[in-house]
């Protein structure tokens, strides 16, 4: 296992190019089961979570090559074992898109339970609901999701009770293959469930409503693998977490590749703790730009697009440094809070009641040896590394390579003193 030592207070200076989106890259992926020809994409991010995801994906059968450099993936899906394993699943909980996929394409599908994980109980139930209801005959037994199609798929009114990103993307795939009309009420309004939809109607889907809280579908559609690349979108979640370290470390930072367009409630928290930026017109320029004297916020997790659960650990971090107590109430995940006490061991002043975390500043830091615990919190600890005075030692960052590509090189190129270590 590796682990990060980083030496503080870090400048960073310069720029930096953010990778594309995990969060889009991964249900893409998974969707080109859907096809029996090669599918390109282009602008991947080069993460162990996009690995899982072709370890999954060639084991049913796909046959890919990944440029790494490039960031290129040409994938011929042939789909022959429409089963997802635990020994995959269980280390990247996004396995749950191969459901939707094998379920439209296949009509049978064994993808194992993804199992509860750091952040939360993270169940599945509102997928398989929404299955069942379109036709699909599930069991759940022996930790797998076994459904099977026998009489088709048929279209529906799905209402989830709660926002859920993968489950609408899965049951986008599921009702652009169903016969008749799907409506999904309370569906996700994520850019990456957008980008989904768009690469199905570019496939020839009927979609409408994409973007908004109700999503309509018109099936059954004849897709066809599309011709050009699938170029992933700039991950707006790294691109807030660049944020978050130029804020820790009170250093002026240019993102390029990015889509400030996407991070409109991101950029207003930050704009609220004291932070100014420049936009290019594009949007896909940003430069931020610190005092170093922040203010206190306080800040509810939502579904986009309102603030999102991804950066709130990050966001915390740089609460630390800001004048008095501010808050932040996370809403999606019931136990998202795992970084508190690593950040405590920095010297931050956290107190957590429920779903709501009070903060404390300006704290100074201290480096400390530190564990991760997902793949956010992970990013949090780094970015308060940063700003903490010495040697902070933070172990398992395994969790930051499932969805950071190359952070400690992008860290040590702004000129922060990063090192990867073996433990
Ligand atoms: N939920 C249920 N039942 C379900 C599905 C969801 O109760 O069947 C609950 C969850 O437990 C949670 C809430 O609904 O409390 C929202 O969960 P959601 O389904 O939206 O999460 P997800 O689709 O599993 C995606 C991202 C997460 C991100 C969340 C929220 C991917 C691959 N993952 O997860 O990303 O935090 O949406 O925005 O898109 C990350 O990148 O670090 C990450 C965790």
């Amino acid at each position: 296992m590796d682990a990060f030592v980083i030496e503080g207070p870090a400048t960073l200076k310069g720029s930096v190019t953010v990778s594309g989106s995990k969060n889009s890259a991964l249900p893409l992926l998974f969707a080109s089961l859907l096809f029996d020809s090669e599918v390109v994409f282009e602008n991947v991010p080069r993460l162990w979570d996009v690995e899982t995801t072709l370890k999954i994906l060639g084991l049913m059968g796909a046959e890919y090559q990944w440029d790494k450099e490039e960031g290129r993936i040409s994938l011929i899906p042939r789909l022959k074992s429409p089963v997802a394993p635990y020994e995959w699943v269980r280390q990247m909980r996004a396995g749950i898109l191969a459901l939707g996929p094998l379920v439209a394409k296949a009509g049978h599908a064994k993808v194992s339970l993804p199992g509860g994980c750091a952040i939360g109980a993270r169940p599945v139930n509102f997928h398989i609901d929404a299955m069942r209801k379109m036709g699909a005959e599930i069991d759940v037994e022996e930790g797998y999701i076994k459904a099977k199609v026998n009489g088709g798929l048929k279209g529906a009114d799905i209402c989830f009770s709660q926002v859920t990103v993968t489950g609408t993307e899965n049951i986008l795939v599921v009702a652009s293959r169903a016969e008749g009309e799907t409506t999904i009420h309370n569906a996700a309004c994520e850019p990456e469930v957008v980008a989904l939809g768009t690469f199905l109607k570019d496939c020839g889907a009927k979609i409408s409503g994409l973007g908004t809280p109700s999503i309509r579908v018109l099936g059954p559609c004849r897709l066809k693998a599309p011709e050009s690349p699938i170029v992933i979108s700039p991950d707006r979640i790294e691109t807030g977490t660049w944020i978050s370290a130029a804020v820790a470390t009170r250093s002026e930072l240019r993102l390029k590749k990015c889509d400030a367009s996407q991070l409109t409630s991101v950029l207003d928290a930050y704009r609220n703790l004291g932070v100014e930026f420049d936009v290019s017109p594009d949007q896909s320029e940003v430069a931020v730009k610190p005092d170093g004297n922040y203010s206190s916020i306080n800040v509810d997790t939502r579904p986009y697009p309102g603030f999102p659960t991804d950066m709130q650990a990050q966001m915390m971090a740089n609460m630390c440094l800001a004048q008095g107590k501010s808050t932040i109430r996370e809403s999606i995940f019931e136990n998202r809070f795992m970084h508190v006490g690593e950040l405590r061991r920095l010297g931050a002043s956290i107190e957590v009641e429920g779903n709501l975390a009070t903060i404390v500043g300006p704290s100074q830091l201290e480096g400390a040896p530190i564990m991760a615990t997902d793949l956010r919190a992970s990013a949090s600890l780094v970015v308060a590394a940063l700003s903490a005075r010495g040697l902070t030692r933070i172990s398992r960052i395994y969790h930051l390579d499932r969805g950071y590509q190359r952070l400690d090189e992008k860290l040590q190129m702004l000129g922060a003193n990063v090192r990867r270590v073996r433990e």
